[in-house]
Order: structure tokens, then sequence, then C-alpha cells
């Protein structure tokens, strides 16, 4: 099993290095414009592999994509960051271009691949994907949810005193500080609703804290966040690489699903050997799903500023 990691910046290293430490894959290429960057970072983690016990081969190479041949799974993490006081949505302008190249090149040396998006605004490049390559839709997909969901857990667990692993939640719509859906009315402790513990004013905190989580990284960090990116698209990975039949809100094409229709956006989707298998549509309350239409809105928006 072969993956590339295109943009070896810190999401796409640290998505390399969480790939390479579960040992799932047999080779990761990691693939970046800057010369000699992607062979350093793949050196330096190939020679953590003793001493974290992975077999997993980390192949660096700059810009040279006849190097990514045949892999089962692309990931794009390539183009800018945001800054902090930044949205994602600013930098659709110079991602877009990016993206686009990324992907045709990708598919020219690996027709079959599965592509996961990171890049941002992540669910209308997941779109431009989409347009510009015409693939199947069960073979795009875009980070976004799985990432979200690991914020919303980290402070739902934060706000019961519980162990992160008592804690289950989805945060479902648009990767954007206004336009994810965190879904506290199905979150759960032990399968027991987070409402049974907590205050409606303090789901309210736990969302709005969730929805910002990004955005409270970049301004303590200078930059975007990594460690957390970098785990859910392993995850993400993993999923489709080992057949795992797992859920995972992720950027997806809907045609009608949830009343909605061509755009890309997050709902839980099942992750296996053909990439998405399966959209799973679950009943929202009426105040979801008027978040989620809102939040389908803004996604339209900026899909509207792509030339294509
Ligand atoms: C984040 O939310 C990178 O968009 C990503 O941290």
């Amino acid at each position: 099993m072969k993956v590339t990691v295109v943009g070896a910046g810190a999401v796409g290293a640290s998505c390399a290095e969480y790939i390479a430490i579960k040992n799932f894959a047999s080779e990761v290429v990691l693939l970046d414009i800057k010369e000699g960057f992607a062979e350093g970072k793949a050196m330096d983690l190939m020679q953590t592999a003793s001493l974290n016990g992975f077999d997993t081969k980390v192949v660096g190479v700059t810009n040279d994509y006849s190097k990514t041949a045949d892999s089962h799974i692309c990931v794009i993490t390539s183009g800018i960051p945001r800054k902090p006081g930044m949205t994602r949505e600013e930098l659709i302008g110079i991602n877009a271009g990016i993206v686009k190249s990324v992907s045709s090149s990708l598919l020219e040396h690996s027709p079959n691949t599965i592509i996961i998006v990171v890049s941002n605004p992540m669910d209308t490049m997941t779109y431009l994907v989409h347009k510009t390559t015409g693939l199947p839709k069960h073979r795009i997909i875009g980070m976004g949810g799985a990432l979200d969901s690991a914020r919303f857990k980290y402070r739902l667990a934060e706000a019961l005193e519980a162990p992160i692993s008592d804690v289950d939640g989805m945060v479902i719509g648009g990767h954007s500080d206004k336009g994810m859906v965190p879904l506290t009315a199905h979150a759960t402790r032990n399968s027991v609703k987070v409402s049974e513990f907590l205050s409606d004013e303090r789901l309210t905190q736990v969302k709005e804290d969730t929805k910002v989580g990004g955005a409270t990284l970049t301004k303590l960090l200078g930059t975007s966040a990594w460690y957390a990116p970098g785990a859910a698209v392993s995850g993400l990975v993993q999923a489709i690489a080992c057949d795992q039949k797992k859920m995972y809100p992720c950027s997806a094409l809907l045609e009608g699903e949830y009343g909605l229709n061509d755009l890309c956006i997050g709902v839980p989707v099942i992750l296996g050997k053909n990439g998405i298998e399966q959209i799973v549509t679950i009943d929202l309350s009426t105040a979801e799903k008027a978040h989620l239409e809102e939040s389908a809105a803004g996604v339209k928006k900026t899909n509207g500023l792509l030339e294509l």
C-alpha cells in the first residue's frame, strides 16, 4: 500500500509521521516543491523508525511526480496556511491554482488513486478537484469533519471533566468557523447524552469553542495547527488502506443527501477500500438542519469564487 502526501509543511509532515508510526503502509512518498525539503523531512522521519518501531518506508522528493506512481491514496496538503486573523476562505486564490495542478499531476501517475484534500478552504478545494478531474465521487474526500470532531471531543471531555475515551461526538457541515455544525444533541458520554451532564449554556460554549478550534490555535501558534490535522488525515488513510468501514464526517459531493446538491460539505461517511462507500444520512433537529443549510450556503458562496 503506497501513499503520497503532497506538501511537506507542518501538516503534510505530521500526516506522513502518523501514517508511518501506525505501520500499515509499505511506503509514504512525501513531495514538496522546495528543493531538498521533503528529502530532509523524510530522512529525519526514517531516523525515527528504529525508535518508534515502524517499517513504513518514507521517501522525500522535490516535485518529481514520477516517484508517486501507483499510489493507492494521495493526500493534498499543499498551499499556504492561514495566518492569525485570516479565514480559511481568504486562501482560495492561491490555493485553487495549486490544488488544481497538484491533482492533475497526481492522476497522471496514479490514475486509480483516491484523493484526500486537506488544503483550505477545504470544502471548496474538494469541490474544485471534483470539477476539474471528473473522478467518481467516492474517490475524492475532504478532510475537515474528522479534525473538527476530534476538537469537539476535546472540548466535551474538558467540560465533562471526563477522559476523552468516554466521549463520542461528531461535527458536520463546512470546515469553517461559521460553517461547522457540532452535533451536541447526538454527543454522548458512554452512550448517555451529554445534555444529562451539561447545561445548555455550557453546551453552547463547547460548540462555540469547537467552531473556532483552528482559529484559536492559529492565534497561539502564529500559523495553522498540524498535530490534530495530521492525525485526522492518517485516520482517514488508514480506514481506506485497511478497508475498515469506519465512519468519519468527511467532505463529500452531495447529490440530494440532506436536501443538498452540487457542493462538497462534511457529512458522515463510511470509509473503506473504495474510498467513500456510503454517505450516512442521520436525523437532524430543526435547528441542526437550519445550521447545515446555512453552512451549505456559505460553502456555495466560496465555491462561486472559483474560476471553473
Ligand atoms: C485547521 O483547522 C488546518 O484547517 C486546518 O487546523
